[in-house]
């Protein structure tokens, strides 16, 4: 399963590249927002920090606005995904990516029959948002497994990316169900290292190996 780090924050990119498990970035325009710095700034930054796909997403939300915005994010790097959503217009422009070669990350979904939309347009990924579902008393995760059992039914090559995700059950529930990726806030990503019988037995070996006479 890939991690993908779901902020615009370049500390906790840099923190989470330093652990060398993240494999690419997912940003939104509330997530850039939350910076206070400028788009030019944070997109740069972070497609000079990962090599991995980091999906930018268009703030346009008509076709040839999707299009003009989508060629233009392209051109910035070759790791660059065009996070497009899940709209009328949203799978057309994603259509036309698919055929130019962009690729693309199909944003905002919340069912599955959305999901096969995006993966009949040719998607690169295709994002349901778990927690958002999850909060209005239905079952995220019910989505992810339809989605999953339906692109292996016809053989969607569209990678599911297991979005809205708030704590680490949610990552365990979609690497079972075989979500190929799991975007994660930072916090998410740093709670997966904590175990307290880690903690306990790290302490114990540091305390034993104090006892050992000649090191
Ligand atoms: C996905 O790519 C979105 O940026 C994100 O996962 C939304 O999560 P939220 O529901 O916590 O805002």
């Amino acid at each position: 399963m890939k991690f993908f780090i779901d902020t615009a924050d370049i500390d906790q990119i840099r923190q989470a590249h330093a652990w060398g498990i993240l494999d690419g970035v997912t940003t939104n325009p509330s997530l850039v927002a939350k910076t206070g710095r400028t788009w030019q700034e944070v997109k740069r930054e972070i497609l000079d920090l990962v090599k991995g796909p980091v999906s930018l997403e268009v703030t346009a939300i008509d076709y040839e606005g999707m299009m003009t915005q989508a060629r233009a994010l392209a051109t910035e790097g070759e790791q660059v995904v065009v996070k497009i959503p899940l709209t009328r217009a949203g799978i057309a422009a994603c259509r036309q990516c698919t055929l130019e070669g962009i690729k693309t990350n199909v944003t905002l979904c919340f069912s599955a029959t959305q999901a096969l939309l995006a993966a009949k347009a040719g998607a690169t990924y295709i994002s349901p948002f778990i927690g958002r579902v999850d909060d209005i008393s239905n079952e995220g995760m019910s989505i992810v497994e339809d989605i999953v059992r339906i692109y292996e039914n016809y053989g969607f090559e569209t990678q599911v990316l297991a979005a809205s995700v708030r704590h680490p059950q949610h990552v365990l529930e979609a690497a079972r169900l075989g979500a190929h990726v799991a975007t994660m806030p930072f916090g998410v990503i740093d709670k997966l290292f904590n175990h307290p019988l880690t903690d306990i037995g790290l302490a114990k070996f540091m305390a034993d190996w104090e006892k050992v006479p000649s090191k």
